[in-house]
């Protein structure tokens, strides 16, 4: 593997590079989180199967396709109007995101049907190795061009605020608390103060669905212990 990206700019500063980059991170360590869980229930440990079905159906398939459909429509236009020399990147990033549909739709059958656990480790190992070769391909061709955008979007109203803020609970988790706290400075205070809450939330949420999990310390889009 080449080098992953750092979070952070070379100059210690956050962008959309960095927000990016950490959604590839919790995709790439809850993965990694689901494939554990499916072992543990495939070894006769039932015991939080409705909630890791429920993990993958409200949440990871969820947000999989929507950081993908937000790509395609928001992301990808503007690189591709600003630098017509990466089109056939993006292109090739388009059709890895089409790729990637069908297997979440196999996801889904196959988390339906947890009795049978070997389905749904066959998912995740084929959405793994597609994940893989997407993230980094995106990372190596799209990042860099991300290191200037410096604006983050300001939330509307209160309620797009906290669905911000659960967002960015979900990604900071397990990301190296000096980079967190660059992050935070980046972030408007409508959205801040939405945070502890939906910290404290998300914190519950996952050891429902891991039970003990491990919180890594990453500084870049790879969790430390990802193999
Ligand atoms: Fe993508
Ligand atoms: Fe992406």
């Amino acid at each position: 593997m080449t080098q992953p990206p750092n979070l952070l700019n070379d100059d210690g500063t956050t962008s959309m590079a960095t927000m990016l980059l950490m959604s590839h991170h919790a995709f790439r360590r809850d993965i990694a989180r689901l494939i554990r869980a499916v072992a543990e229930i495939k070894a006769g440990d039932r015991s939080r199967a409705e909630a890791v079905r429920g993990e993958w159906e409200k949440s990871y398939r969820q947000a999989l396709h929507g950081h993908h459909t937000m790509e395609d429509a928001h992301i990808f236009p503007d690189i591709r109007g600003k630098h017509p020399e990466l089109a056939a990147a993006l292109d090739t990033l388009t059709d890895q995101h089409h790729q990637i549909d069908p297997v979440l739709e196999k996801g889904d059958a196959a988390f339906a049907d947890l009795a049978h656990p070997e389905k749904a480790e066959a998912v995740l190992n084929e959405l793994k190795m597609f994940l893989d070769q997407h993230l980094a391909f995106e990372e190596a061709e799209i990042t860099p061009f991300l290191r200037d955008a410096k604006d983050f979007p300001v939330p509307p109203d209160e309620n797009m605020a906290a669905i911000y803020a659960q967002g960015f609970s979900w990604s900071m988790q397990g990301i190296a608390p000096e980079v967190v706290e660059r992050v935070r400075e980046m972030l408007p205070e409508i959205l801040l103060v939405k945070l502890p809450a939906a910290q404290a939330e998300f914190e519950a949420r996952s050891e429902r669905v891991w039970g003990a999990y491990a919180v890594g310390s990453a500084t870049t889009s790879i969790p430390n212990d990802y193999k």
